[in-house]
């Protein structure tokens, strides 16, 4: 088969579209035939082994060597244990564990897969399992967003944000949307209240504060953060520094007790099957799925670079026949 891969860490360059050859199932695996797989911020941290937990697996090499984690496609072998899915079933996945989507065929554990929603499309499948478990439970289970909060989507631009934007205002907050200059009409397009353009400001010293903070893109003190939090507020994180994730968990506990305040790492619960609600908006058509841009396989290096050089707004999806 047909896959992308890469054997050190670093640009798109290390990316290669070659043959390998096809996995086989173990007893409790599916082969899946993959139709479409989204990108996702975590490709391209993978891919460059930065922030440092992104070499968690490979501290000096990557331990895949295919990446690619959200992907949506037809059952083409089942193992010897699995139950659940036949040959010929359409499935979506999130796969992030193990990765190896970038490629025409990838084993996914039964347990990881779910059938494809009714009437969805495989590339809207493929776009939704990481960044909907992200917004899901950052604005809906854990963030608790309430009718007239303030909630700031940090990274509002990208896969999660698009989700998050649209839950928010679901929800009823007033949101504000943070990221680059060249995303930040799409964010209102979105639906959210205000944007702010981080390459200009700092959103943690303005003097505003917030009910909610989703924090994508952490880059700034876990003080700034408490800062920027009405008492009784929250601020979760999702992505970002590996120094900013070590404050929020270390200090994350104590910082701004007394007001009530939370600084918490949002670990998020990946699956497909945990999506259900957001799927159900999706297929009603309250909340919509923006494909920013579609690829080959082949040109997945090309999607990655685009991710990476801060032009996606929404998901890039590679789609294969
Ligand atoms: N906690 C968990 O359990 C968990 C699970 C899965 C994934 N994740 C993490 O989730 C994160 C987000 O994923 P995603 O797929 O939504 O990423 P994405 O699509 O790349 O979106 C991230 C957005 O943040 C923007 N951004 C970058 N630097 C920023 C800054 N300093 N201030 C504000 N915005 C900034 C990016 O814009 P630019 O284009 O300008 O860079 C991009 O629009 C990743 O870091 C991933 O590792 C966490």
């Amino acid at each position: 088969m047909q896959a992308v891969v890469y054997t050190r860490y670093g640009s798109p360059d290390v990316l290669r579209f070659t043959e390998v050859q096809t996995p086989t199932p173990k007893a409790n695996e599916v082969l899946v035939k993959v139709r479409a797989v989204s990108l996702n911020g975590s490709d391209w941290e993978a891919l460059r082994g930065k922030p440092l937990y992104a070499r968690i697996m490979g501290p000096l090499r990557p331990r895949h060597h295919i990446l690619g984690s959200d992907v949506a496609g037809r059952v083409a072998a089942a193992g010897r244990t699995t139950t659940r899915f036949q040959p010929g079933d359409d499935v979506f996945a999130d796969i992030l564990s193990s990765m190896g989507g970038f490629a025409e065929y990838v084993c996914v554990p039964e347990s990881a897969l779910a059938p494809m929603p009714a009437g969805m499309s495989y590339e809207e499948a493929a776009a939704l399992p990481q960044a909907g478990a992200i917004a899901l439970q950052g604005i809906w289970d854990k963030g608790q967003v309430q009718a007239g909060q303030k909630v700031l989507i940090n990274g509002a631009g990208g896969g999660s944000g698009m989700y998050a934007v649209q839950l928010a205002k679901l929800g009823g907050a007033e949101v504000t949307g943070v990221d680059n200059p060249e995303k930040l009409e799409f964010i209102r397009s979105l639906g959210a209240d205000h944007v702010i353009d981080y390459t200009q400001t700092d959103f943690t010293s303005n003097g505003r504060r917030y009910d909610l903070i989703l924090d994508l893109a952490a880059h700034r003190s876990a003080r700034a953060y408490q800062r920027a939090l009405v008492a009784g507020g929250r601020y979760l994180y999702v992505g970002g520094s590996a120094a900013t994730l070590l404050q929020v968990l270390l200090v994350g506990p104590l910082l701004g007790r007394a007001e009530g305040k939370k600084l918490r790492l949002l670990a998020v619960r990946l699956g497909a099957e945990g999506l259900g609600p957001l799927v159900g908006l999706c297929q009603a058509g309250t909340i919509a799925t923006v494909i920013d841009r579609r690829y080959r396989l082949r040109e997945v290096s090309e999607a990655l670079r685009y991710l990476g050089e801060g032009h996606a707004k929404g998901k890039l999806v590679a789609i294969l026949e």
